[in-house]
């Protein structure tokens, strides 16, 4: 079972006699279809050499804080952000001291530093430096700075400098297990989802058009949640200017009638589908072929408009149903109340509601404030960021999954 697909793993090694088997580790981490990036430290290259990781990892290695060429492509801030879980191992009494006293002296400090990705440690040492009081002060320091950093280890056993005593780095198996389990059971590892975002534009004329204010921030910040959590995800996106998150499948479309055709060509094996789009409820009923011209005199002008297809209720109707289809709600007064309406009309498993009469949330704004809800369950998060919402979402809803 490929437990680490689509991961990103940054391991860091650092100098110690373990570092032998961090080239195991790299390969077991692979294995688990892990993307695995190696850094190491001046020390480290003193037990293993660069090449033998490059070679496992399938990618370079980073091994200086300041190379031009490195910084011109995937420089220190690239690294960070690249990783989803960056994984010291071996950690020496030399690395867990730099990271007390809050070092940033090379790439590995700075990575740790920089980094909004999960942390683990895995130490490594003879057994009197792992109980001598500094280190045990500098690894209750970290434990207290960091709660969340993760220490895998150090086992207890013999030792390379022959002692017997706590210290030693656990094998490559072992350490590869925990860091699939850094990524928790709410996996949406092989599931299929597809994420309907921003707006719609229904044109009047070749220049013109009608839409609305959605800037599709919610819709992307899902998409790169769930593909974070391990699905193959298709964003189906409206007019908006907004990069594609890393491992998306972005379509691009312009009107509703667009959306609701690539929204429905997807159905098949889908397990979760999410309309966060605003999606435009009427065009003109007829688009002209010339831009229309006021005529002299004219004082109004009456535009005709027709129905859009609602695209979330086809979803949830159709015979190809998504496992889970989830609405987004945005309203302005009544809101659990009018979403658990659009949870029956529409007949989706869930509807994410949000009060867009508030200015600090909602609507083109970089956080939100919802509630998660279900047939028979009120979920509220937030305010949060869109990207803290859309983890939260995601967890929620491929938890779901696996009830
Ligand atoms: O009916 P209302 O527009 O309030 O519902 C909002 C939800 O329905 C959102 O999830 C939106 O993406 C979806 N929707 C749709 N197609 C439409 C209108 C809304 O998919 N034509």
């Amino acid at each position: 079972m490929q437990t680490l697909t689509r991961k990103r793993i940054l391991v860091g090694i650092t100098g110690g006699i373990a570092a032998y088997k961090s080239a195991e580790l790299v390969r077991e981490l692979v294995r688990a279809g892990a993307d695995v990036r190696v850094v190491m430290t001046p020390a480290a290259k003193e037990f293993i050499t660069p090449l033998t990781l490059q070679a496992l990892s399938g990618n370079p290695v980073h091994h200086t804080l300041l190379d031009e060429a490195a910084e011109m492509g995937m420089g220190h801030i690239e690294l960070a952000r690249w990783a989803d879980l960056l994984l010291v191992a071996p950690a020496s009494a030399d690395f867990i001291a730099r990271l007390a006293a809050g070092m940033g002296n090379d790439l590995l400090t700075t990575l740790f530093l920089a980094t909004q990705a999960k942390l683990a440690l895995a130490p490594a040492m003879n057994e009197k430096m792992w109980l001598n009081a500094s280190t045990q002060a500098n690894v209750q320091q970290l434990q207290q700075r960091f709660p969340d950093l993760a220490w895998f280890g150090p086992d207890a056993g013999q030792q390379a400098c022959g002692d017997v005593g706590p210290g030693r780095m656990l094998e490559p198996v072992g350490l590869a297990q925990l860091a699939a389990s850094c990524f928790e059971q709410n996996v949406l590892t092989g599931r299929k989802v597809v994420i309907t975002a921003g707006p719609t534009r229904e044109a009047i004329d070749p220049v013109r058009y009608l839409s609305n204010h959605s800037s599709g921030k919610m819709g992307f910040a899902l998409a790169a949640a769930a593909a974070e959590a391990g699905a193959a995800v298709t964003l189906i996106a409206g007019p908006v200017n907004l990069p594609t998150p890393d491992r998306v499948d972005r379509l691009d479309v312009v009107s509703a009638r667009e959306m609701h055709e690539a929204a429905m060509a997807q159905l098949g094996a889908v397990d979760l589908f999410i309309g966060t789009a605003a999606v435009a409820d009427f065009r003109p009923d007829t688009l002209a072929d010339q831009k229309l011209k006021k005529q002299d005199g004219q004082s109004g002008m009456t535009l005709t408009l027709v129905q859009n297809p609602d695209i979330i209720a086809s979803v949830a109707k159709a015979e190809q149903r998504p496992t889970s289809v989830v609405a987004f709600a945005a309203e302005t007064q009544n809101l659990l109340e009018y979403a658990r309406r659009k949870l029956d009309r529409k007949a989706v498993d869930w509807v994410v509601a949000n009060d867009v009469s508030r200015q600090d949330i909602g609507f083109g704004q970089d956080h939100n404030e919802v509630v998660l809800v279900g047939k028979d369950s009120e979920r509220p998060f937030g305010p949060a960021s869109k990207h803290q919402v859309a983890r939260w979402l995601i967890e929620q809803l491929s938890a779901s999954f696996h009830a």
